[in-house]
């Protein structure tokens, strides 16, 4: 039971005319602390008590005074304003994480299966800072639901079929050097990519070349697929550098070259029921009724397209993973896309079409301006990373020389800065990304969360603090203002968890660890800890340091970020 319900029940015992329903309904968290941990506004009651909202505050507030469980209860105006007290609140939150297994954490999905769609990067592209952002977010929405007891499926919808690997194999089979291309990786076949725009500008024969190469492909031609897999492979292993750092793992790489031979069903089911039409020689669903510009389903020369891949793809899941939501990160560009294929489906007759769900988010940037591939202001992922670790060693070197295992930390605290900036805001915020709020070990930022625990660590470790030390705690220890600031945060952490599941943001729980690590560096600057005045008072301190540590490590691990012990 949470503080919010005992409130309830409390309440309860002294308001006999209302059901235990109602005065849940009624009771609610004031925004100022002034006005108390809860409050009960009487307006609703001025009916059936018939008496001013204002007197059944007093009178309420007089029944109360018999309640233990409250320090104050005041009437102020129409509201009664509850002070929980200190003592209470620190025992029922002890009792209700000593009660949990791994407090935050639920059961409630057990059994159902959500489908992850995230990072899904273009294969021969680079891996830039762009897709970082689809890699986060989704990597922690998994975390999230795992945490809720879900079962979830991580997709890497490759982008890795279409027109520019005719484009690529065509180059490669002209100006390739096997030798360099393979040393040279994902930039080597770039360079390729880019002369073939550079020299099909003076020859468009190319180009045409190119679609040949692309339909044998689509074929099955087993020599221009042969080149196919070669980039894949390349790509493949060079981003896997990246997501080894990023700790970042799939189920799947079943991209849209996956559909090749998927796409077929439901094309001739769009026509048997009647919704392929044709358009200009291509074929399209038409999509005016929802206001949307129609969906093409078939080229005019008959290939298909991302959005005919898209829709196999989610029929393909269904029928594989029997989801009960199937989630895609992208940028918020694809927006329109999403829109048309789920109302593709659902004018298919798929009534599981309602459990797709496009999670949008906005553009990065560099302080040196807007990304482009083209306009070669392009970071590739593991050059900021590398970057970003290389800077941490050397803070780390400076702040603390003696470490032992300095490339593993900086490695985690580096990572770790990057994906935690990536992760503060709304994700539809654009972000611009500057290497000092990133690496800034005092701001909002990961390495000060990660600090924090560190700290947290160490005092337990300097206490040869054992877990079972939790059973043994006075609440009445941890009744000042820092203390029982603390442990409202931490009684919160199952619901913003769940908030962040629900909403699929999780700078939900970016902000609430900053929240956390803020209230204890304020706690620990005004009590001592290891010093206390008396061993049932370090006893009580140890053990919320513990809680915050707990808390602060779980809270890193479900953004994607990793804790490391000493820094
Ligand atoms: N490869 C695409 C891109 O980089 C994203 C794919 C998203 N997933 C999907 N099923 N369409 O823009």
């Amino acid at each position: 039971m949470g503080i919010r319900e005992y409130v309830g029940s409390e309440f309860a015992k002294i308001l006999p005319e209302l059901s235990l329903e109602q005065i849940n309904t009624i009771i609610e968290a004031p925004k100022e602390k002034a006005m108390g941990d809860y409050a009960f506004p009487c307006f609703r009651l001025a009916k059936d008590f018939r008496r001013a909202p204002a007197v059944i505050a007093q009178e309420i507030a007089q029944r109360a005074e018999s309640l233990d469980f409250f320090e104050k209860v005041e009437a102020v105006g129409p509201y009664v304003n509850m002070f929980i007290s200190r003592e209470k609140l620190a025992s029922i939150i002890l009792e209700e994480y000593n009660a949990s297994e791994c407090f935050g954490s639920s059961k409630e999905g057990a059994g159902k299966t959500i489908v992850l769609d995230y990072s899904s990067i273009n294969i021969a592209k680079p891996f830039h800072i762009g897709h970082l952002r689809t890699t986060v977010i989704g990597n922690s929405i998994h975390k999230l639901y795992q945490f809720l007891g879900y079962k979830t499926v991580r997709i890497n919808h490759l982008g890795d079929w279409g027109t520019q690997f005719g484009k690529m194999a065509v180059a490669y089979e002209m100006w390739g050097d096997p030798q360099l291309v393979e040393q040279k990786g994902i930039r080597g076949l770039l360079e390729l990519y880019v002369r073939f725009h550079d020299e099909a500008k003076e020859d468009p024969s190319l180009d045409d070349k190119a679609r040949e190469y692309f339909s044998r492909m689509e074929q099955g031609d087993e020599h221009v697929l042969s080149l196919w897999r070669k980039f894949v492979d390349i790509s493949l292993k060079e981003v896997s550098r990246v997501y080894d750092l990023l700790d970042v793992q799939f189920d799947s790489y079943n991209g849209e070259s996956f559909y090749n031979d998927k796409m077929e069903r439901p094309i001739q089911e769009l026509k048997d029921k009647g919704l392929l039409v044709e358009s200009e020689g291509a074929m399209i669903v038409d999509l005016s009724d929802s206001d949307m510009p129609p969906c093409i389903v078939l080229k005019k020369d008959g290939s298909t397209l991302y959005a005919t891949r898209d829709i196999a793809a989610a029929i393909y899941r269904k029928e594989t993973y029997d989801f009960d939501k199937c989630i895609y990160v992208t940028a918020f560009d694809q927006g329109l896309h999403f829109a048309q294929v789920f109302k593709v489906l659902e004018k298919m007759g798929y009534s599981w079409s309602k459990d797709l769900v496009h999670v949008p988010y906005g553009l990065v940037s560099l302080e040196s301006g807007k990304l482009s591939t083209r306009g070669g202001n392009v970071v590739f992922l593991e050059d900021l990373l590398t970057e970003a670790i290389q800077k941490t060693r050397d803070i780390i070197r400076e702040k603390n020389p003696d470490l032992d295992n300095i490339e593993e930390v900086a490695r985690q605290v580096g990572v770790g800065a990057v994906v935690f900036h990536d992760l503060f805001n709304n994700r539809i915020k654009d972000v611009t990304f500057s290497w000092d709020k990133v690496l800034n070990f005092d701001g909002e930022t990961g390495p000060y969360v990660q600090y924090t625990f560190a700290r947290a660590s160490s005092i337990l470790r300097k206490a040869q603090w054992a877990k079972t030390e939790m059973n043994k705690i006075n609440p009445a220890c941890l009744i000042d203002q820092y203390s029982q600031d603390l442990l409202k945060l931490i009684e919160i952490f199952p619901q913003r968890v769940r908030e962040a599941a629900d909403k699929l943001e999780p700078y939900i729980m970016t902000r609430y660890t900053v929240a956390v690590a803020t209230a204890f560096n304020k706690f620990y600057h005004e009590n001592s800890i290891l010093g206390a005045e008396n061993e049932e008072l370090r006893a009580a301190r140890l053990g919320l340091t513990a809680m915050v540590a707990h808390i602060l490590q779980s809270g890193l691990d479900l953004i994607g970020v990793k804790a490391p012990e000493k820094m």
